[in-house]
C-alpha cells in the first residue's frame, strides 16, 4: 500500500489527475472505473484541463462506474449518470457507447445487474479504479454487513449514507433508499485501486479502513488485501498516519 498526504487539494487533484492521464497515454484501451461523490470532482477538473491541453485522448477508454441510486430519474441533477456528463464526459472524447453506468430505472434491476456484470465480464479487469470512502466505510454502495456480496446487486443505503448524501438534494426524503453496486469482488480485481480520501471527517475511518482488522463490518478493510493500492489524502483526512 503507497500513501500519499498532501498539503493542499490542488496538489492533491494533480496527483490523481497525473495517475489515470499517465495510465491512459501508456494504455489508450485502458478500462476505468470511476466514482462520483464530492471527493472525485478536483481530480475530474484536473483530468478535463489535461484533455484540453491535448495531452490525452479517451477515445479508446472504457469507463465502468461504481454506482447509481435506484429510481432517480437519468436527468436529475443528482443522479450519477447527470453527475458523470456535468463534470466528465461532457467535457472529454470518451465514447457514449464506452461509458457505463448501472440503471437504476430498469424495470428488472435484477436483470440490470447481471447486464452489468456481463459487461464487466467481457471488457475482462479495470485496470484503474477510482474509490471514495463513505463516513461507515463504505466503497461504492457496499455497506457495512455481515457479509458482502461480490458481483453488481441491489443494497438498501444505510441511514447515515442517505444523511451524508442529503447534503447534495433538498430533503433527506428525496435521497433515493436503494441503489446499484458493483460487488467488492469487482473492486478488488481491479489491477490498481486509487483511493482517495479529504476532509478531517473522515481521518478516523480511513486510519481505520486501512490499519483496523479486516471486516465486513467496515467494508474499505478489505482494500488491505489488495496488492496495488494507492491512497490520496488530504493533510486533514491523513492525521492519523
Ligand atoms: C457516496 C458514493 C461513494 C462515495 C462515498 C463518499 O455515497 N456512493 O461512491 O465514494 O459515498 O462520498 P463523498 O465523496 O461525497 O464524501
Amino acid at each position: 500500500m503507497n500513501i500519499h498526504v498532501f498539503q493542499n487539494q490542488q496538489e492533491l487533484n494533480e496527483a490523481g489527475a497525473g495517475i489515470i492521464t499517465s495510465l491512459v497515454q501508456m494504455q489508450p484501451k485502458a478500462v476505468l472505473g470511476l466514482a462520483t461523490g464530492g471527493t472525485p470532482v478536483g481530480i475530474y477538473e484536473e483530468l478535463v484541463k489535461t484533455f484540453n491541453k491535448g495531452r490525452v485522448s479517451f477515445k479508446q477508454v472504457t469507463s465502468f462506474n461504481l454506482d447509481e441510486y435506484v429510481g432517480l430519474p437519468i436527468d436529475h441533477a443528482e443522479s450519477y449518470h447527470a453527475y458523470m456528463n456535468h463534470h466528465l464526459f461532457s467535457h472529454i472524447d470518451l465514447p457514449a457507447s464506452s461509458a457505463h453506468i448501472p440503471n437504476g430505472n430498469a424495470g428488472d434491476l435484477e436483470a440490470e445487474c447481471q447486464r452489468y456484470n456481463d459487461l464487466l465480464e467481457e471488457a475482462g479487469q479495470i485496470d484503474l479504479q477510482i474509490l471514495g470512502l463513505g463516513h461507515n466505510g463504505h466503497i461504492g454502495f457496499n455497506e457495512p454487513d455481515d457479509a458482502l456480496t461480490s458481483g453488481t446487486h441491489i443494497v438498501e443505503l444505510k441511514a447515515e449514507t442517505r444523511e451524508a448524501n442529503a447534503r447534495f438534494f433538498d430533503s433527506i426524503d428525496e435521497v433515493p433508499t436503494h441503489a446499484l453496486t458493483m460487488g467488492v469482488g469487482t473492486i478488488l480485481k481491479a489491477k490498481t485501486i486509487l483511493l482517495i480520501v479529504r476532509g478531517a471527517d473522515k481521518a478516523e475511518i480511513v486510519h481505520r479502513a486501512l490499519t483496523g482488522p479486516i471486516t465486513t463490518e467496515v467494508p474499505a478493510t478489505l482494500l488491505q488485501t489488495h496488492p496495488h493500492l494507492v491512497v490520496l489524502l488530504d493533510a486533514e483526512a491523513g492525521r492519523l498516519f
